[in-house]
C-alpha cells in the first residue's frame, strides 16, 4: 500500500515510474474472447442468469478440466463466481467456521488466510524455504495437523514464489487428508502458467485420492488475460457447491452475463493465445533471471509458474545503512531509482521482493539495470559498514 501510494504521488508529479507491482497480465484479452462479450451485449444477453452461471458455462468449465486433466465433473459439481477470489471466499465460508484450524503456506497470497479469518476460523501456517525453492511438501502440513484441523489450502503455482507442489507430494497429502477427513482446497488460478512442463495434474491426484474432500478453485483471470471481467469457479462435491450457491445467491448472484459468454469462448475456443502468452512470459522469466542475478548481490531461482520473480535482497540489507528491511529496500528503490516492486512483507516473507514480469522486455531490462545498480550501491555500503 505504501509503495502504491508513492507510485501515485510520483506519477501525479509527472515522474515516470517503472512498475513491477502488477498482479495481472499486461496482455489484452484475446480478440475472440472480447468478440464473444460484444456479441453478448449486441444480442441483449444482459439479464440475470442462474446464480452459479449458465448451464453452457458450467459445461464449458467441466469440459476444459476433462480435456486438460482427464477428470469428470457434473453440472451440479461446479459454480461460476466473480473471480477465483470469490470462489475461494465462498469455499472458506462454506467449509470453515469458529474453532476450525485451516493450514496454508507462507510466503503466500494474503487473501487465502484473511478469508479464513473472515469465516471465523484460525489460519495456521507452514513455512516453505528459499533453500528448497519454496516447494510445497506434504510432511510439514501433516506435522501441523491437529484434531481441530478442518482444511488445507494450497496455491500452486504459488503467488508470490512461483513454486509448485509436485504430484507426488500432493498424493501423500491427499491420502492423509482422506484418512483424517480434512478438506483439501487447491487454488489453481495460475494453472495455465507453468513453464518447463513438470507434471502438474493436481485435479487427477485429488480425484484419485480424496475426491469427496477436494475443492478446486480456478480462474479465467490470469490464463486468458481477463482480470477485469471477473470470472472464476469452484469444482467440488455437489453439497459444497450447493452451499456455495446459497452463499453467492445472497451476496452477488451471478457473474456478469456478458462475462459468462466471453469465458465460454475462452474455455472452448483454441488455446493458442494461452500458449503464446506463456511463451512470452517464459522468455521474460529467463532474461529477467539472467539480468537480476548477474551482479551477485540479488539471489533468486527461476520460478516454475505464475509471472513473479521472488528475489532475495538480504545481501543489500543492513540496519546501519538505513535499509533494514525489504520494506525499506522497496521504498528506497522507488525514491532513488523510480522502480516499484512489492516488498516481501506483503506475503509474510521479509528479506524478499516480488517482481512481476507481466510487462515488456524493454521495461524489464531497464528496471533490472536500475535494480542492479541500486543493490550494488547498497551492498557496498553495507559491506563497508557505513
Ligand atoms: C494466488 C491467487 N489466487 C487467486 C487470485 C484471484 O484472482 P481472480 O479473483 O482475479 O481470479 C489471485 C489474484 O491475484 C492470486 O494471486
Amino acid at each position: 500500500m505504501k509503495v502504491g501510494a508513492t507510485v501515485d504521488r510520483l506519477r501525479r508529479e509527472g515522474i515516470a515510474v517503472l512498475d513491477f507491482g502488477a498482479g495481472e497480465p499486461d496482455f489484452g484479452t484475446p480478440k475472440a474472447i472480447g468478440d464473444a462479450g460484444h456479441a453478448a451485449i449486441d444480442s441483449d444477453f444482459t439479464k440475470y442468469t442462474p446464480v452459479g452461471g449458465t448451464a453452457d458455462l458450467k459445461r464449458a468449465i467441466c469440459a476444459r478440466y476433462n480435456a486438460d486433466y482427464g477428470v469428470s465433473y457434473a453440472e451440479n459439481e461446479v459454480i461460476a463466481c466473480a473471480g477465483g477470489k470469490q470462489a475461494l471466499f465462498n469455499t472458506a465460508l462454506a467449509l470453515f467456521g469458529a474453532g476450525d484450524e485451516v493450514i496454508t503456506h507462507l510466503p503466500g497470497w494474503p487473501s487465502l488466510w484473511e478469508q479464513v479469518k473472515l469465516a471465523e476460523a484460525t489460519p495456521v501456517f507452514v513455512r516453505t524455504s528459499a533453500e528448497e525453492g519454496f516447494a510445497l511438501r506434504a510432511q510439514p502440513f501433516i506435522d501441523t495437523m491437529t484434531s481441530r484441523t478442518r482444511g488445507i489450502i494450497l496455491n500452486s503455482p504459488c503467488n508470490p514464489t512461483g513454486a509448485l507442489i509436485s504430484e507426488g507430494e500432493l498424493t501423500l497429502l491427499a491420502k492423509e487428508a482422506a484418512k483424517r477427513g480434512i478438506w483439501l482446497v487447491v487454488d489453481l488460478c495460475y494453472e495455465k502458467l507453468i513453464y518447463d512442463t513438470p507434471p502438474h495434474n493436481l485435479p487427477r491426484v485429488l480425484d484419485a485420492h480424496c475426491r469427496d474432500l477436494a475443492v478446486i478453485c480456478g480462474s479465467a483471470s490470469k490464463a486468458y488475460a481477463m482480470t477485469g471481467w471477473r470470472c472464476g469457479w469452484t469444482l467440488g462435491p455437489a453439497a459444497v457447491v450447493a452451499a456455495e450457491n446459497a452463499i453467492q445467491s445472497h451476496a452477488t448472484s451471478n457473474v456478469s452475463s456478458i462475462t459468462q459468454k466471453a469465458v465460454i469462448a475462452a474455455l472452448t475456443g483454441p488455446q493458442a493465445p494461452v500458449e503464446a502468452m506463456l511463451a512470452e512470459y517464459r522468455q521474460r522469466r529467463d532474461r529477467l533471471h539472467a539480468w537480476l542475478t548477474a551482479g551477485g548481490v540479488l539471489r533468486c531461482r527461476k520460478p516454475d509458474g505464475a509471472f513473479y520473480m521472488f528475489v532475495d535482497v538480504r545481501g543489500a540489507l543492513d540496519e546501519g545503512t538505513g535499509l533494514a528491511s525489504s520494506n525499506d529496500f522497496a521504498q528506497a528503490l522507488l525514491e532513488e531509482e523510480r522502480v516499484a516492486v512489492t516488498p516481501g512483507e506483503a506475503f509474510d516473507a521479509p528479506g524478499f521482493i516480488r517482481i512481476s514480469y507481466a510487462t515488456s522486455l524493454d521495461v524489464l531490462e531497464e528496471g533490472s539495470r536500475r535494480l542492479a545498480e541500486f543493490s550494488a550501491r547498497h551492498a557496498t555500503k553495507s559491506s563497508a559498514g557505513l
